[in-house]
């Protein structure tokens, strides 16, 4: 029994980076959506962000895909979140949700 659930546990985590984020893929959404015309990088850097946590950046990049018709899947606004995330605003991941 005990031996079953190791090897569960070792089969999450040898598996689970193929289902992590990925930063790359939502910079070519990103690019490719012209979130540009509205944004430079100092949208996201700017000292009065409204964006204060993770939970705020995919709700504030949700309303943003929405408005111009990009059409992400959740996955990929997630994909997007996180880019933006490791490029400009480097939330805790654990406060994801
Ligand atoms: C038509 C213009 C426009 C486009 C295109 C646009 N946005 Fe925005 N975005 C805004 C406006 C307006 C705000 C709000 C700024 C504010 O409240 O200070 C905003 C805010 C944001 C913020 C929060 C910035 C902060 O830290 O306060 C993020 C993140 C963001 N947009 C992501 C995106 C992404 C990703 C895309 C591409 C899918 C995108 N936006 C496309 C207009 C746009």
């Amino acid at each position: 029994m005990k031996k079953a659930h190791l090897l569960l546990v070792g089969i999450y985590f040898s598996v689970s980076p193929l289902f992590a984020y990925n930063a790359d893929s939502g910079e070519k959404l990103y690019l490719e959506a012209k979130c540009q015309k509205c944004h430079t990088s100092d949208s996201f850097t700017s000292a009065d962000s409204k964006v204060k946590n993770l939970a705020k950046l995919k709700w504030r990049v949700k309303k943003c895909n929405f408005a111009m018709d990009a059409e992400w899947f959740d996955d990929e606004v997630d994909d997007v979140v996180h880019y933006l995330n490791k490029k400009f605003y480097k939330f805790e991941p654990s406060r994801f949700n």
